[in-house]
């Protein structure tokens, strides 16, 4: 009820808020890296396979493609992502050495549980989930789990299961680098550093939300919207899309950057906006270029930059800043002010943010 939106207008919003504290309650108990994190006999499952296959559907496939970024560059494990309803009906080439990893906030979506057992069906025994709902019929199928404490998601758009999702899949990535010999005491210690500081991290970047709320007026104006990124954060472009046209019935479409020119840009005009997602990165530079195309034809960027990228607002190119770069957790930074800026341009369009038309929470049936 009413009470239990605090200060906040909307579930959504509330949920986007309260990320700082579900990111930690997640991490929670976290000291130290290793497999038994994802329960008794991970270390011999982690061993034994050479690949991961990640299936999902909607925000939790995004969560995958990150998730893929981060594991075959950190534990030198090859990743294939797909969507669950796809991987369900099409014929695959099975490998027993497979970790098998579904994601699912509910852990009751048909099409994802359909096709973890097509998975084992096909001989791959070695099954994970990360899951947000501990007594979920995705716990009970799969031999290992880690299981997320966003705590009750009532939105239908998902944010803080999404980030959740990567805070567990970023253990997942450097368990793996363990046991594969991939990951130094002291890089251990960098990588739990940054973690337990996430909280705070988060909190600085939902403070940029007055800045948001000017954008995001804008934004309620338009029909479509373009999302880049690039590397690690084209899935968050991803992402931000689907929240975007989930809730503000905007079309938007995202594309990794280096892209555009081979289609897109042909739909920039002074009526797109193209949101960026820039963090200070080895892509940068390449980034600014693509930026360039978009402005020479009149597109307005709206660029979500890092603090110390050299990136200028001027004609054409609207710039907020945050806070810090974060190296590859940034992605989750990232995410939360693309949440931000759907749920003001819904807010802005007078749309139900909640219960968006047509969509469900949970799809338990095909
Ligand atoms: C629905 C929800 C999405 C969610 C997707 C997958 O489409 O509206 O927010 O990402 O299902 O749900 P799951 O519970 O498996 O993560």
């Amino acid at each position: 009820g009413a009470a239990e939106l605090g200060p906040y207008r909307h579930y959504m919003q509330k949920e986007i808020f309260e990320q700082p504290r579900v990111i930690g309650d997640t991490l929670e108990g976290v000291t130290g890296i290793m497999p038994e994190l994802f329960g008794d006999g991970a270390y011999n499952v982690f061993k034994q396979i050479d690949r991961v296959l990640i299936l999902a559907c909607g925000t939790s496939y995004y969560s995958g493609l990150t998730a893929k970024y981060w594991i075959e560059s950190v534990a030198k494990v090859p990743v294939n992502v797909e969507i669950a309803s796809e991987y369900r009906y099409r014929d695959s080439v099975p490998h027993p050495n497979t970790l098998v990893v579904t994601i699912s906030q509910s852990g009751e979506t048909a099409d994802t549980l359909a096709a973890l057992k097509h998975a084992r069906s096909l001989g791959m025994e070695h099954t994970l989930t990360i899951c947000n709902v501990a007594t979920s019929a995705m716990v009970r199928e799969c031999k290992l789990a880690y299981i997320t404490r966003a705590g009750v998601e009532v939105g239908v758009a998902s944010t803080k299961a999404f980030t959740t999702q990567l805070a567990a899949l970023f253990l997942l990535t450097l368990s793996l680098a363990q046991v594969n010999g991939r990951l130094s005491d002291e890089e251990e210690a960098g990588h739990l550093k940054a973690m337990r500081h996430l909280p705070v991290a988060i909190s600085a970047v939902l403070a940029l939300e007055p800045q948001i709320i000017a954008w995001a007026e804008d934004f309620a104006r338009k029909e479509n919207a373009l999302f880049l990124g690039r590397g690690m954060h084209y899935p968050i472009a991803l992402e931000g899309a689907l929240k975007l046209k989930e809730i503000s019935y905007i079309h938007a479409e995202a594309y990794p950057a280096g892209e555009l020119k081979h289609g897109p840009l042909a739909l920039v005009t002074e009526e797109m906006p193209v949101v960026t997602v820039a963090p200070n990165d080895v892509l940068l530079e390449k980034l600014k270029s693509n930026m360039q195309e978009v402005r020479a034809r009149g597109g307005q960027l709206y660029v979500f930059a890092d603090v110390d990228s050299r990136i200028t607002s001027g004609e054409g190119l609207h710039v907020i800043r945050l806070p810090e770069h974060y190296g590859l957790l940034s992605p989750i930074l990232h995410v939360v002010s693309l949440q931000l800026l759907a749920y003001h341009a819904a807010l802005a369009r007078g749309t139900d943010v909640d219960k968006p038309r047509n969509l469900a929470k949970s799809v338990t049936v095909e």
